[in-house]
This record gives structure tokens, C-alpha cells and sequence, in this order.
């Protein structure tokens, strides 16, 4: 099973951003922690600033992958483009969030990408991928 985590603006800075509301642990080492928990799926992370660049890797992996989870951050709640992608490819998409969005500012209450995405998962901090991965594992 292949699954790719990918994630949007900031999101390279996890672990000194906002550390009360994204937490302190640098993604990097929550991506190993993952790897390793999930030996048996082939999970593969990409993160860019950058929304072509997002919406050139979603249609990259979006015909061959079996899982994608995507944390599309700021780019969720203004991108047109990202959410048409997700609505163009074939592999599922889970959307997520580390923050609770429904429990934040009124502009991160909407979202392109969750009308096209199987499920949206928010506020569990960083587990939030986590149940998107064993949302794929368990076949949902
Ligand atoms: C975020 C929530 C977004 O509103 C914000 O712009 C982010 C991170 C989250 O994971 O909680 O950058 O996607």
C-alpha cells in the first residue's frame, strides 16, 4: 500500500511555529515515528509553500497511490486549484488538520478540498495523520 502525506505552507516549520496550537515536534520526526510504526505501507511526505507545486505532486501521485493524506494548511481555505485537483485524480484524499479550524477564526471554518475528500480529520494535533493513515489501513 502507498500513501503519501502531503503538506502545505508552513507546515516546515512544525515544532517552533505557534507551538500551542501546532505543538513542539518537528515533522520530520514524527514522519520517522510513522515509518516505523507502518513498516508495511510505503509512506512517502512531501511539503511545499508553494500551491503549484502541491497541485503538480496531487496529480503526480493521484492516479498510482492508494492513500494520499493532505494537510493543504492556509492554501484550504483560498484554493480553488488544490480543491479541483483533489476532485480530478483517482487516489482518495483524507483531509487534515493538527488544529481543531471549526474552533479558530471564521476564514478557516471553509474548505476547498473537504466537498472532494473521502473524510476530514481536525484538532488531534499531529495524531491527525495518524487516523488518516489507519483510516486507509482499515480500508475505509
Ligand atoms: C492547519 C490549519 C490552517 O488553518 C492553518 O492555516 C495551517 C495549519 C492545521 O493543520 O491546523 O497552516 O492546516
Amino acid at each position: 500500500m502507498k500513501i503519501i502525506i502531503i503538506n502545505g505552507p508552513n507546515l516546515n516549520l512544525l515544532g517552533k511555529r505557534e507551538t500551542a496550537i501546532y505543538g513542539s515536534k518537528s515533522f520530520d520526526d514524527f514522519f520517522v515515528e510513522m515509518q516505523f510504526k507502518y513498516k508495511e505501507i510505503e509512506l512517502t511526505f512531501f511539503q511545499s509553500n508553494i500551491e503549484g507545486e502541491l497541485i503538480d505532486k496531487l496529480q503526480e501521485v493521484g492516479y498510482s497511490f492508494d492513500g494520499i493524506v493532505l494537510n493543504a494548511a492556509a492554501y484550504t481555505h483560498t484554493s480553488v486549484g488544490i480543491g479541483d485537483a483533489v476532485k480530478a485524480i483517482e487516489t482518495p484524499v483524507v483531509e487534515v488538520h493538527i488544529s481543531n479550524t471549526f474552533s479558530r477564526e471564521d476564514y478557516r471554518h471553509i474548505s476547498y478540498i473537504a466537498p472532494n475528500a473521502i473524510g476530514v480529520i481536525a484538532g488531534f494535533g499531529l495524531q491527525s495523520y495518524e487516523l488518516a493513515i489507519q483510516s486507509f489501513v482499515s480500508g475505509k
